[in-house]
Formats: C-alpha cells, structure tokens, sequence
C-alpha cells in the first residue's frame, strides 16, 4: 500500500498539470469506486476526505443551525467530534446535548431507548458512532437510524472504527451522513477518508474548506466536485485506497475479523480475570469486534501507559472516561496471543 502511495505522488509530482487537468477525474472515479463496493453504497454518494474529521467538519458546515436548535451526541462519542458539535453549537446558538448513557448495556433496545430519551422537538441532528472510541462497543446504528427518522431527525454516523473490522453496507443503515478514515483498520495510509451523503442530504451538503467548487475537467459540475478540488495538493493516499482493499481481501476479511475477534474476546477473558472487573458489554460479536475497552482500576491513566511503554514498549491507550479507567486493546492481522499475554502478565504491579 505504501509503494502504490509512493507511486502515485511520483506520478502527481512528475506533471502536476497533465495530472491535475486530464487525470485527475478518473483516478478519483475508480478509487471512490472501489471504495464505494466495498462500504455498500454508490460512487455517487461518496466524497473522499483527509479523514473522518475532516468528514464531521464538513456536515458541521453544511447542517444550518438556528437559536434553541440542539445536536443530540451521547457521552461515548470520540472527544474531537464533541469539540466539533459544541464549537458548532456555540457559533450558531444551538445546544450540543450529550446524552449519558447507563453502562453496562443489558440490550440495543435499552441504548437506543437511553438515547432516545435525549431527544426533543427541537433536535436537529443525532451523531453516534457506529464503534466507540473509549468504551469500543458497536451501536446498533441502524436502529438509532430507523428511531430518529420516525421523530424527523437525520443521523450523522462516526465510523472510522467499522470500515474493513465488521462488513458495511451503508446503504442498507439509511443514515443521512457516514464519515469514516480508512487508515485505521483498512490499512489506508494516512489521508484517505470518505463522507457517505445520502441522495436527499446532497444539494445542502458543503466541504468545510472552500475551493474553486469544481474539478478541472469538463464534465458537468456535480455535488462532489466541491470537495474533490481543495486546493492543490497531493491525493495519492485517496488513490491507494483501492490498494489497501485489495490487501486485506488477500488477507482475508471474514478470517482477519474472526481471528481478530477472538483475540480480542481471549484479552477480555484474561484481563477480566486478572482484575476481576467485568467488560461493559456482553460476550458477543454483537456489541464488539476486534477491539475491546476494558475497566482497571489505577489511580492515573496517564501515567500507566506511560509506563506500559517506558517499561514494556507496550503501546495502548489507557482512558479516563466516565469516572472509570479503560484499558483499550486493538488487535489487527499482526496481533498475537502472545502479545495479549506479555501485556497481561505485566500489568498486576503497576495496577492498583
Ligand atoms: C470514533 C472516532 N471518531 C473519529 C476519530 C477521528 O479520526 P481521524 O483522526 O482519523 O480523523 C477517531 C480517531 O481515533 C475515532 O476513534
């Protein structure tokens, strides 16, 4: 994935004019393409972006916001996406309500019900990832989609966490905007992000950085053209997208996230059993995937993982959220069990 990126900067940098004026249109096509296969949507729906923040900055632009009007989120929401949604709430004077809700989850009808409950006449957008950040749990967004449509409220879903961990068919979820960066999990490199926009979502949808509006090609201007020329630049991360999909269906997708699952339930196992504290979720492929968020009990988060890599060069977020302390283990197609026993094994001294 890294050479094909390599290849086409090269390729961008060795005629800049030849690329941007006559090239520039179908290498977008046939990456959005792909892409598009891959989530389970229409190229049409589809714009590239830097990353899944980049994403939300573009629906925080594009969704007008009066006085009294409020943004629903709930407190497991990724720590930027709330900054987004209260910045975008304050310059408008709406209210950014962020719902609390009651862990451990006993049944995606008990979540969507607490979310719900945060809802009213005047709530303009509901944001929820579709994995969650500090708590690693996969909410039931088509659920969350199908509610808030009933009340008339569109939903933006946060989902750089799901795109190649579990099969995604956005299509399918009728959500109104999904942003997601392929880095992560799809192995992407850095700089390659989608913003999914629904057909009735397109004509009020706008990038938050403003260009000449338009591609340099001669076709008839679109939506998506908009964000595709952002100032000259180098794409080729969103040109090697096509290349980390093709890499991890080598590797084997249903096998990357069976093998990736069970790792992660063995390091709930082990960690449940070394602490004693139970995880937020149930044992089931239903509410996690190849990552995990586990309760420890440590006075200072930080200065564990700190000391996790000073001691151990082990890498892995330690987070404060909710008056808790989680542990978050992610485990990709190079993640042993042997990697979870080493991390485990060294944790009782450092623990409280
Ligand atoms: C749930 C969630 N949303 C959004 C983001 C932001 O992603 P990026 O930094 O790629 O824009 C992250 C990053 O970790 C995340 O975990």
């Amino acid at each position: 994935v890294q050479a094909e990126r390599q290849a086409w900067s090269e390729r961008i940098e060795r005629n800049p004019v030849d690329f941007f004026v006559r090239q520039l249109a179908s290498a977008i096509d046939h990456a959005t393409e792909r892409l598009a296969e891959f989530v389970g949507t229409q190229a049409g729906n589809l714009v590239l972006v830097d990353n899944a923040t980049t994403g939300m900055n573009a629906v925080a632009a594009s969704v007008r916001l009066k006085p009294g009007d409020e943004v629903l989120l709930n407190d497991h929401e990724y720590g930027a996406v709330v900054r987004i949604w209260e910045n975008t709430c304050r310059s408008s004077g709406a209210r950014c309500v962020v719902q609390k809700l009651a862990v451990p989850f006993a049944s995606p009808e008990e979540l969507v019900d607490s979310l719900m409950a945060g809802m009213t006449a005047r709530t303009k957008l509901l944001v929820t990832s579709h994995f969650t950040s500090p708590t690693a749990t996969k909410f039931p967004v088509a659920d969350i989609c199908r509610r808030a449509h009933e009340r008339g409220v569109p939903v933006c879903i946060d989902g750089p966490h799901a795109v190649a961990m579990v099969p995604l068919e956005i299509d399918r979820l009728d959500c109104d905007f999904y942003t997601a960066s392929c880095h992560k999990w799809l192995c992407a490199p850095f700089g390659a992000g989608f913003l999914y926009v629904h057909p009735r979502m397109q004509t009020d949808v706008r990038p938050a950085v403003i260009s000449w509006g338009r591609l340099l090609d001669e076709r008839p201007p679109i939506w998506r053209d908009e964000f595709h020329w952002v100032g000259t630049r180098d794409i080729s991360s969103w040109l090697s997208i096509p290349a980390s999909i093709d890499f991890m269906q080598r590797i084997g997708l249903e096998a990357f996230r069976d093998r990736t699952h069970r790792l992660a339930q063995y390091a709930r196992g082990r960690l449940e059993d070394v602490t004693g504290l139970s995880a937020l979720v149930p044992d089931s492929a239903d509410w996690y995937g190849s990552m995990i968020s586990m309760p420890i009990e440590v006075d200072d988060a930080i200065a564990l993982q700190k000391a996790l890599w000073r001691l151990h060069q082990i890498e892995v977020p330690v987070m404060q959220w909710s008056g808790r302390r989680l542990l978050r283990i992610s485990c990709h197609a190079y993640t042993q069990s042997s990697d979870i026993d080493r991390l485990v094994d060294c944790l009782p001294p450092l623990l409280k």
